[in-house]
């Protein structure tokens, strides 16, 4: 599948991109997967820093480059993403280095912001991981950074947390109740989707010094979207999200459209998770699987076919050789097809990746509220 979308700057975009998420940074399972993606015609790869993996996709790359001598790094479109905890203005700069070190790259094609929350720092390079096993998250929807903070000022911080201004409807209760926490958020967290700016000016840097040819976003909600729309002076050319039939994303997914933004589809497939509520699963949908028995192809192929007739890229993931290869070889549904798989996406609000296990709190509570509703 050779098919390209072009992004708000111009950029060709493969409408076709490798997952690399879930494939083991240690046993050549990456390494495998992406030579055996990039041999079948895969030109886009999806990376992250927090896959802990792109080693491997770099040493999959120089090999495949080397002995492919017609194929040359300007025909590969690679991704790769900043971690939470990777916020602050230099932690970006390094990011990106670190991941263009491991790709053995000089410049990525796309470069995201992963989750639109903040996490903090070990001290390293890595997420500092609070008593409770969790990431220790600061909290996404409160308060701007405020440097004038000091811990004199947090020892004595008066006010309890419900007085904090916030543009918070109640309901959203911050990382910690008690005041010192709530406190320490002003100082070390900063709100990135209120106040997006530090993060953000760094991606611009990338971006002006040709490190990333495109810059955007991951995981972020239409009112994410419009904070940073106030203070981008390079708009997002994509935002990350996930998006299969049990959760087509119908509004975020026009609002990008509505303002140049090009969704990427993850998790297309529908994973192989269950809703937890109703025991289905995508991969078990009778009218999905009539639609792709019909015509002779794989769930998949329809799902991912699906995905580029709605205009946007899709990020199939597979270790497995067989499926790598049908993957990419994509199909073109029928008008009636295409009608039926939206029937089935009618309505659906229903996530996998739900990170609160992770964040401790709902990162997307709008489409949580509506699968609740639904
Ligand atoms: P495998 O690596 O064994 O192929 P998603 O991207 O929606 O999260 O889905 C990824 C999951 O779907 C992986 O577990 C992958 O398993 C599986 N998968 C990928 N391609 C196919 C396919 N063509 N048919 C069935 N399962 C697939």
């Amino acid at each position: 599948n050779g098919k390209t979308f072009t992004l708000n700057n111009g950029v060709k975009i493969p409408a076709v991109g490798f997952g690399t998420f879930a494939s083991e940074g240690s046993k050549g399972e990456t390494y495998n997967a992406v030579t055996t993606a990039l041999r079948t015609g895969y030109r886009h790869l999806d990376c992250a820093w927090f896959y802990q993996n792109e080693d491997e996709v770099g040493d999959a790359i120089r090999d495949f480059l080397k002995e492919n001598t017609s194929v040359k790094r300007e025909d590969l479109f690679v991704t790769t993403k900043v971690w939470n905890h990777l916020h602050r203005y230099d932690d970006v700069l390094w990011s990106v280095n670190d991941s263009l070190k491991r790709l053995q790259l000089d410049y990525v094609d796309l470069f995201l912001v992963h989750w639109p929350i903040a996490a903090e720092k070990d001290g390293q390079d890595k997420p500092k991981i609070g008593p409770d096993g969790k990431v220790s998250q600061l909290h996404p929807r409160w308060l701007v950074f405020d440097s004038e903070v000091t811990w004199k000022s947090i020892k004595s911080f008066p006010r309890p947390r419900e007085t904090c201004p916030s543009p918070s409807p109640p309901g959203r209760v911050p990382y910690s109740n008690t005041p010192v926490d709530v406190a320490f958020q002003y100082v070390i967290l900063k709100d990135l989707t209120e106040n997006p700016e530090e993060t953000w000016r760094a991606m611009e840097k990338l971006h002006a010094d040709g490190k990333a040819k495109a810059i955007g976003v991951s995981n972020w909600t239409i009112p994410n979207l419009e904070q940073l729309a106030k203070i981008a002076k390079v708009q997002p050319a994509v935002n990350q999200i996930e998006i299969h039939p049990f959760l087509p994303n119908e509004e975020l997914v026009k609002y990008c459209f509505d303002h140049n933004i090009m969704p990427q589809a993850y998790s297309p497939l529908g994973s192989q998770n269950q809703v937890p509520t109703t025991g289905e699963r995508v991969s078990e949908n009778k009218t999905l699987n009539d639609i792709a028995e019909k015509g002779g192809n794989t769930l998949a192929q329809v799902l991912i076919a699906w995905g580029i007739r709605r205009g946007y890229v899709v990020l199939p993931k597979s270790s497995n050789p067989k499926r790598i290869e049908s993957n990419f070889n994509s199909i073109e549904l029928t008008d009636e097809d295409f009608e039926a798989v939206n029937s089935v996406a009618k309505d659906r609000h229903f996530r996998f990746v739900n990170m609160k296990d992770t964040f401790g709190y709902d990162v997307w509570p709008e489409e949580t509220a509506k699968n609740l509703s639904a």
